[in-house]
């Protein structure tokens, strides 16, 4: 079995009911932030990572995303005809190595574990990232980047987590550290979205896992939890104990691009980081400012 993680599942399965209608027709991971579609994030900071084979577990109407991956020769032709060659470029850089891009489908939305289950065969037994590209981080070092170090040098499984605050809690998966602190801290229990006033800590886990095959065991069993899904996170839970578990409290920020309010939030905050839309976001958010007085 290799140690090192090489593989990235990216489960983009879910309805995004969250955001309809514009998610009726589009996969949420279409949307974008800026000028690029949130998966190209995701798949961008599992690149950084060292990520080699990447692996979309898609539903129904989710072929705008394998589309996005592959070459569009008319689309190239085009621009190199016009000499757009900065956006030829920007292209080209966003495409992945013929036969390093899988699409394997979950028939049914039954979860985020089952999600993660449909990949098993693809993955086999090695160490694997799991990113969810709701989760958009904003960070010096890409998260996931971040992670691997971990993993690289105490093994086992990593999850990413951030603190909430305590009104917060219930709507996340939640650590138990034993008390412990640091940015690296053991993880001895996880909750999924405990009820108000029952959770362990304020460590909250977001969209990015690095876990060990023996977790498709736990997942094989099809057990429901919270919402009737089969969670990742119970799964996860069952390891515990039986393997080292770490909860890195990473450096950056994450944006839930899953709901309204988090997208446009990180919409302004990825354009206020760019050279050429900085500016002219400032001075559109003044403006808007004057406009609410
Ligand atoms: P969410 O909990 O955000 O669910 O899933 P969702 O269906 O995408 O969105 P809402 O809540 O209805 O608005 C977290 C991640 O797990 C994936 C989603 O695509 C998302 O990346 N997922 C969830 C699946 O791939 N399959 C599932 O059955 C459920």
């Amino acid at each position: 079995m290799t140690n090192r993680v090489r593989k990235a599942i990216f489960p983009v399965g879910g309805m995004g009911t969250r955001f309809l209608p514009a998610t009726k027709a589009m996969p949420k991971e279409m949307l974008p932030v800026v000028d690029r579609p949130l998966i190209q994030y995701a798949v961008d900071e599992a690149r950084a990572a060292g990520i080699e084979q990447f692996i979309f577990v898609t539903g129904r109407g989710k072929s705008a995303i394998e589309d996005h991956f592959d070459r569009s020769i008319e689309l190239e032709a085009l621009l190199a005809a016009k000499g757009k060659s900065a956006e030829l470029d920007d292209i080209h850089e966003s495409l992945l190595q013929p036969g390093n891009i899988a699409y394997v489908r979950q028939q049914e939305p039954l979860g985020l574990g089952h999600a993660v289950w449909c990949a098993r065969h693809l993955v086999g037994d090695e160490p694997f990232a799991v990113l969810l590209a709701d989760d958009l981080i904003q960070a010096e070092t890409p998260c996931l980047r971040q992670m691997v170090d971990v993993f690289d040098a105490a093994g086992g499984n990593v999850i990413a987590a951030m603190e909430v605050p305590d009104e917060h809690t219930s709507r996340y998966g939640i650590i138990d550290s034993g008390g412990a602190d640091g940015r690296v801290r053991p993880v001895t229990g996880l909750v999924e979205k405990p009820a108000q006033g029952s959770a362990p800590s304020n460590l909250a886990v977001i969209g990015r896992y690095i876990l060990t095959p023996e977790v498709f065991t736990e997942l094989e069993r099809r057990e429901t939890g919270a919402g009737g899904e089969i969670q990742l996170t119970d799964a996860m839970a069952k390891l515990i104990g039986r393997q080292p578990f770490h909860g890195l409290a990473f450096e950056g920020r994450r944006f839930d691009c899953g709901d309204k309010l988090g997208f446009l939030e990180a919409n302004v905050a990825f354009a206020l980081e760019r050279d050429d839309l900085g500016p002219g976001t400032r001075e559109m958010l003044a403006r808007i400012g004057d406009l609410s007085e």
